[in-house]
């Protein structure tokens, strides 16, 4: 039983997007999975909610909710995926104290790359807390190839536990939600196949860490 979070309080970075790729992913890779969805928007929810195959999810937007019900889920499931809210509230400090790995999505931006510092001084809080859980890695998104910018943040971000895997602007990845798809449900173009292999290189990426 694990518990992965996606959090980052900078709004679009590509939470509930990876989210529910993952999600899928492990499901496909024949693992138990549910998905918490912490964020009133409840982008993750109705997604998966217009997928078929369903991915079991649970709306829990409060932190003392979610301090409960995280391990109270897990029990049953080989994996949970935790979309986290757009803000580093009380609902981000109790899902971090209930993961295994956290990964902060970071689209490289001076904007973004700020609000990543202050999620990843979230986590070392709690980390200091928890000897040392959560686990956490940072995740470029929504790049664009051959900026000075996405090297700039390659370098910035590397010593603190960067993936390998940069998730470009893509637009059928941006198309998914409303077709009710992932990228891997998505027909076949040169676009999709490229999304499909980042996505699942950073799911591999993911499941490594947690080893
Ligand atoms: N790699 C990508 N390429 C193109 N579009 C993307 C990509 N990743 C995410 N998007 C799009 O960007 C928007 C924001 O993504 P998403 O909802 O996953 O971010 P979020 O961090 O969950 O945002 P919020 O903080 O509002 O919950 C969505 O419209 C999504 O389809
Ligand atoms: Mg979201």
């Amino acid at each position: 039983m694990s518990v992965i979070a996606l959090v980052n309080q900078k709004g679009g970075c590509g939470k509930s997007t990876l989210a529910c790729h993952l999600a899928w992913w492990l499901a496909q890779q024949g693992r138990s999975v549910a998905v918490i969805d912490s964020d009133g928007q409840q982008s993750a929810s109705r997604w998966l909610s217009k997928m078929s195959p369903p991915i079991e999810t649970h709306v829990i937007s409060e932190g003392t909710r979610l301090l409960e019900e995280i391990p109270m889920i897990a029990k049953s499931f080989d994996c949970i995926v935790v979309d986290g809210g757009g803000m580093l509230s009380d609902i981000t400090l109790n899902i971090l104290l209930r993961s295994d790995l956290a990964i902060i999505p970071a689209q490289p931006t001076g904007l973004d790359l700020s609000s990543t510092h202050e999620a990843l001084k979230l986590v070392q809080q709690v980390q200091s807390v928890r000897s040392g859980k959560p686990k956490v890695r940072l995740v470029l998104s929504r790049a664009t190839k051959g900026t000075r910018l996405l090297q700039e943040s390659r370098t910035l971000l590397e010593p603190k536990g960067l993936l390998r895997t940069v998730l470009y602007q893509r637009q059928a990845i941006a198309d998914c939600f409303g077709q009710k798809a992932v990228v891997w449900t998505m027909p076949n173009d040169a676009g999709v196949r490229e999304a499909r292999e980042e996505f699942e290189a950073f799911c591999r990426e993911v499941m490594e860490v947690l080893v």
